[in-house]
């Protein structure tokens, strides 16, 4: 990596940043606080050159797309939704792997008429209902969709699903498949060019440390 060039690296905190450490360790960037602990929102790595930020999952598109980080790791989920505007998406990372699904009641016969759906994923579930040429009904919620078809709030859910612990628990059924959802590395275009010498050799060390 070249010294001269300052990197920027946005990650959120979840299972994101915890799964993306090993292979930032291969590329030998090793961050100094832990983002569950820390109340810092810019953290120091090993490297003086390299800096994490720490923000929300949905954000990492807008701040790389910004150049207000050069790279960043999101899920596809989140990535569809954003659009990919201003990215390049080099390498599939295959962690955080899970399924966008719709869901509902378990056993429940599909109810008449136009459906409603609850998601925070309104571009992929509609994208999804219009390739069907199914005119449906979207409701935008921030989090905790499986409670919706509970409360009569909709009839499905569009959501991720790994387990299907969180759908089993409340009474819901997985029903049909919309995408496989794995987090990838993206990369602010004109970063692409800039520090192209260390972003290039960021990107093969973390892609030899893919499983
Ligand atoms: P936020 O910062 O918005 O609170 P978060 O901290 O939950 O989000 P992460 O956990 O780092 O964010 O990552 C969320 C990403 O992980 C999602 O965009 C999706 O791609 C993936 N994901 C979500 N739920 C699961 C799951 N149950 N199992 C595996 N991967 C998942
Ligand atoms: C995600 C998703 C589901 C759950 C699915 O939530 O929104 O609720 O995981 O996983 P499962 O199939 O293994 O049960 P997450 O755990 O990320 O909680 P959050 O949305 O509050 O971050």
């Amino acid at each position: 990596m070249s010294k001269t060039d300052k990197l920027t690296i946005a990650l959120s905190k979840g299972r994101i940043f915890k799964e993306t450490v090993p292979l930032l360790k291969q590329a030998g960037i090793e961050p100094i606080d832990d983002p569950e602990t820390s109340r810092k929102l810019i953290l120091d790595t090993n490297q003086d050159n390299v800096k994490l930020v720490i923000i929300r999952a949905t954000d990492v598109p807008t701040y790389v797309q910004y150049g207000a980080a050069d790279i960043g790791v999101a899920g596809k989920d989140v990535l569809m939704e954003h659009g990919g505007e201003g990215l390049y998406e080099p390498v599939d990372l295959k962690i955080a792997k899970c399924k966008l699904m719709v869901a509902g009641i378990k056993g429940q016969a599909r109810p008449a008429g136009r459906l409603k759906i609850a998601t925070k994923y309104i571009n992929s579930a509609r994208k999804y209902y219009s390739q069907k040429g199914e005119q449906v009904e979207f409701i935008k919620l921030y989090g905790s969709m499986e409670l919706a078809p509970l409360v009569n709030l909709a009839d499905y859910i569009v959501d991720v699903v790994d387990t299907g612990n969180t759908l089993k628990a409340n009474g819901l059924e997985p029903l049909e498949h919309i995408a496989d959802i794995s987090s990838r590395l993206v990369i602010n275009k004109a970063s692409m060019k800039m520090k192209h010498q260390s972003i290039q050799s960021l990107i093969d060390n973390i892609s030899a440390a893919i499983k």
